[in-house]
């Protein structure tokens, strides 16, 4: 049986892994006192709570708190939860640091003390940022430290309610022997995070770096430890920045919050449908505009195709931010469908301005963008297209069908070419819906 030990203050409770002769919470002499702690559970334990009838459970839904930002209070449902651990994750330098320092500032309004703590960036860069962002809150207390240890002491001593530790993967603990950043001190020193977070009720944001597959971990090892798991990501050459919930014990996932990276920091992107279709280009042939759905939250964007004629051999097909083998399958229900020589072009696919589209209900919307592009017949402007595409060319329906069409109507569209199937039951939009059975329908309605 293994047996490990741990020591706690008899004055106040703080506990430690080594005996201390003074506590450093309660800054009692003498107070520490051996436990043992039994890694077989004991028989004889009587249950500490009984259990209870789920109905009865109180809950605590006031507790939460905003963050003012609009767009992050969304992906965490609603605001931060006391005592939540939630982990940013993110490419180096797409803007996390950022993005917890606006939060920092907002949250020391709102909600009481905020600790950052970054084992990355000294004192001196953090200020020069901060200005920057214009942030001067007396609220923001900044430390440079990477031992959790003494972060512990910290936070029981300044009591923040909220705690940032830029990164996970610059914090140790002294009793690993292996290097920060290691598999095994990114996981223990989350664990260790985590009970701080619970214990002292601090709501702890961990920034992760994601890392190409080696000898540094990353945040993927904590996803089962954390409450929530938001990823933030975007392309380094464009400013719109993309933030995911892709855990969330407190609310939904696949929720998106959009930012924009500006010289000030990050801001708040309140209408994305017309952000991403501010630069789109009028009577073009080879663009469509696809309603897309991101968790709850309708998104048009504008999907290009350009089909060239093949010099040799085997035709190219690039896609970028759609699904590739699904385009692929959709050229070919193009080709024996609809009866275009596909397979002497070239084909390119491409989501304008960044950004995935990779759900099945912008199939119609690809085929449709090569078609145009292959005929160089433009759709028409305020059009757009929707359905998903089955193996024999026919038109399937999709979910989510009427906030798609609801902000394609916001957003001044006039005609919707969409699944015959969804279009079954009454439907009560300004727009003019034509519904399509297959492929060639859809062509048929668009390209005459
Ligand atoms: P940062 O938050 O440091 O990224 P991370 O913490 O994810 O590594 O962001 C770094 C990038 O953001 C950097 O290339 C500069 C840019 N940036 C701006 O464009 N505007 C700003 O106001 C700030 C603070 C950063
Ligand atoms: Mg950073």
């Amino acid at each position: 049986m293994r047996e490990t030990s741990a020591y706690r203050c008899q004055s106040c409770g703080w506990s430690s892994r080594k005996w201390l002769g003074r506590c450093p919470e309660c800054g009692e002499w003498n107070s520490f006192a051996e436990e043992r702690l039994s890694a077989k559970p004991s028989a004889r334990r009587a249950p500490e709570t009984p259990p209870i009838p789920l109905a009865e459970i109180q809950k605590h839904e006031g507790d939460r708190f905003p963050t003012g930002i609009g767009e992050l209070d969304r992906v965490l449902g609603g605001g931060v939860v006391p005592g939540s651990l939630t982990l940013i994750g993110g490419d180096p330098g797409i803007g996390k640091s950022t993005l917890l320092l606006q939060v920092s500032r907002s949250l020391a309004e709102r909600a009481g003390p905020v600790l950052y703590v970054s084992g990355e960036e000294s004192a001196a860069q953090i200020k020069l940022r901060a200005d920057r962002l214009g942030i001067a809150s007396k609220d923001v207390w900044f430390l440079a430290e990477t031992a959790v240890e003494a972060i512990e002491h910290h936070v029981a001593k300044l009591k923040p309610r909220i705690l940032v530790i830029d990164s996970i993967q610059t914090v140790h603990l002294a009793e690993l022997e292996s290097a920060p950043g290691s598999v095994g001190q990114v996981r223990e020193c989350g664990a260790r995070l985590m009970l701080l977070a619970k214990g002292q009720s601090v709501s702890t944001f961990l920034v992760g770096h994601v890392t190409k597959e080696g000898a540094i971990a990353g945040p993927r090892v904590l996803e089962h430890l954390v409450d929530t798991v938001l990823y933030f990501e975007g392309e380094a050459h464009h400013a719109h920045r993309i933030l995911r919930a892709v855990k969330n014990r407190f609310g939904s996932t696949n929720e998106i919050g959009l930012f924009e990276m500006t010289g000030e920091g990050l801001r708040e992107v309140k209408s994305p449908s017309e952000f991403f279709l501010a630069e789109r280009p009028r009577a073009a042939s080879g663009s469509v505009i696809i309603p897309g759905l991101e968790g709850t939250r309708p998104l048009l964007r504008e999907l290009q195709a350009l089909v060239t004629p093949a010099n040799f051999g085997t035709p190219r097909r690039t896609v970028i931010g759609a699904d590739y083998n699904r385009t692929c399958l959709l050229l070919a229900i193009l080709e024996k469908r609809a009866g275009f020589p596909l397979q002497s072009q070239d084909v390119f696919v491409n989501v304008a301005g960044g950004g995935r589209l990779q759900e099945p209900a912008a199939d119609l919307g690809i085929c449709l963008a090569t078609a145009s592009s292959f005929t160089e017949r433009p759709v028409a402007a305020e059009t757009v297209i929707l359905g998903e595409v089955g193996l024999t060319g026919e038109v399937r329906a999709v979910s989510g069908f009427v906030v798609r069409l609801r902000e394609a109507a916001a957003l001044g569209f006039k005609h919707a070419v969409v699944p015959a199937n969804n279009v079954a039951t009454e439907i009560h939009t300004p727009l003019s819906v034509h519904g399509v059975r297959s492929v060639e329908e859809a062509i048929g309605i668009l390209l005459g």
